[in-house]
């Protein structure tokens, strides 16, 4: 039996695509911390092998993108989840078969990539509330809102794919998406005309800046414009953070834009077994405000990079490598 498309942005594993996954997951032996380029063309070998309608769901995401700028694969194998850490530097959410799963699909889409400026440059990073980042604009926060962004909108080197496979949710915990064409639905035409040109800067995000280290590229990048590309397939770049309207009219539109995220947003709730792919040219996320118990059941989340075109970072990696030095963010 196969698994099926249940909604536009949605598709619902069967217990024998499952089985397959977690024997491809066998077939994933390296260890992605200290062979990271040997563990992805292990995932990328395994994906070859994929169930043809799960693999079709990917690649049609991976072509067209979807309405919402999301793909939802749900009811994925999550076994042997360690408890949930109370920070994100130990790492062991990478040690799970789900990890293992997740690198296999995201084999579809491109290349896993690491950021050094995120947890060092591990492929996967513990996405785990911290009681110490509770109130702060990052992936360890929980008591606020995570504000609308794009991620890594300052780099021309950021990822294509925001990739997060729940390994344990939180009912309150709502991960936010607005594509760009429901932007486009409530824009005037000469608020879209606007929107349309290169009139706001981004700054980098300042945890990007290491050992006081000077970036490639600057601090402030820009400007660029919000929406790029045809009418009926867009590009949205924004973060509610770090972007500055070059004029008075630009900076009052990033309010208009902010409001109509909160009012249109849509959401979902990662459950255990969801694989989350994200769109990260079409749609901007962020996260609900929830408040986790840290007992060791709390949000627990792996987060992953794709990028379609290793080759736009070979500048800026190792011969071979696959961390993205973060000077070069
Ligand atoms: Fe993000």
């Amino acid at each position: 039996m196969t698994g099926r498309q249940v909604g536009p942005d949605s598709y619902l594993v069967s217990a024998a695509e499952a089985d397959e996954l977690v024997a491809l997951a066998g077939t994933v032996t390296a260890d992605p911390a200290t062979d990271p380029a040997g563990f992805t063309a292990q995932a990328a070998r395994a994906a070859r092998r994929l169930p043809e309608p799960l693999w079709e769901a990917v690649h049609c995401f991976d072509l067209m993108g979807s309405a919402s700028g999301i793909l939802v694969l749900r009811g994925l194998p999550v076994r042997d989840v360690p408890p949930t850490p109370g920070d994100n530097s130990q790492h062991v959410g990478a040690t799970t078969e789900a990890a293992r799963i997740q690198a296999v699909v995201n084999s579809c889409l491109g290349q896993m990539v690491g950021y050094e400026a995120e947890a060092g440059g591990r492929l996967f990073q513990d996405m785990v509330p911290s009681p110490a980042m509770a109130d702060t604009q990052t992936s360890q926060s929980s008591r606020v809102v995570l504000e609308a962004h794009t991620e890594q909108s300052f780099s021309a080197l950021g990822p294509d794919v925001v990739s997060l496979m729940c390994l344990r949710g939180d009912p309150a915990a709502a991960t936010y998406v607005f594509p760009a064409t429901d932007l486009l639905a409530h824009l005037t035409p000469a608020e879209e005309e606007l929107l349309r040109r290169p009139l706001w800067t981004f700054q980098v995000d300042q945890s990007f800046r290491l050992r006081g280290d000077r970036f490639v590229d600057g601090d402030v990048r820009g400007p660029f414009p919000v929406l790029a590309g045809p009418a009926e397939d867009p590009t949205f770049l924004f973060d509610q953070d770090l972007q500055r309207g070059t004029t008075p009219e630009a900076q009052d539109l990033l309010g208009k834009v902010i409001d109509l995220y909160c009012r249109h947003r849509r959401e979902h709730v990662l459950a255990p077994g969801d694989l989350l792919l994200l769109d990260n040219h079409r749609a901007i996320h962020g996260r609900s405000a929830f408040r986790p118990h840290y007992d060791g059941a709390q949000r627990f989340v792996l987060r992953t990079f794709v990028v379609r075109d290793l080759f736009r970072s070979h500048h800026a990696r190792p011969v071979g490598g696959l961390i993205i030095p973060a000077r070069f963010s």
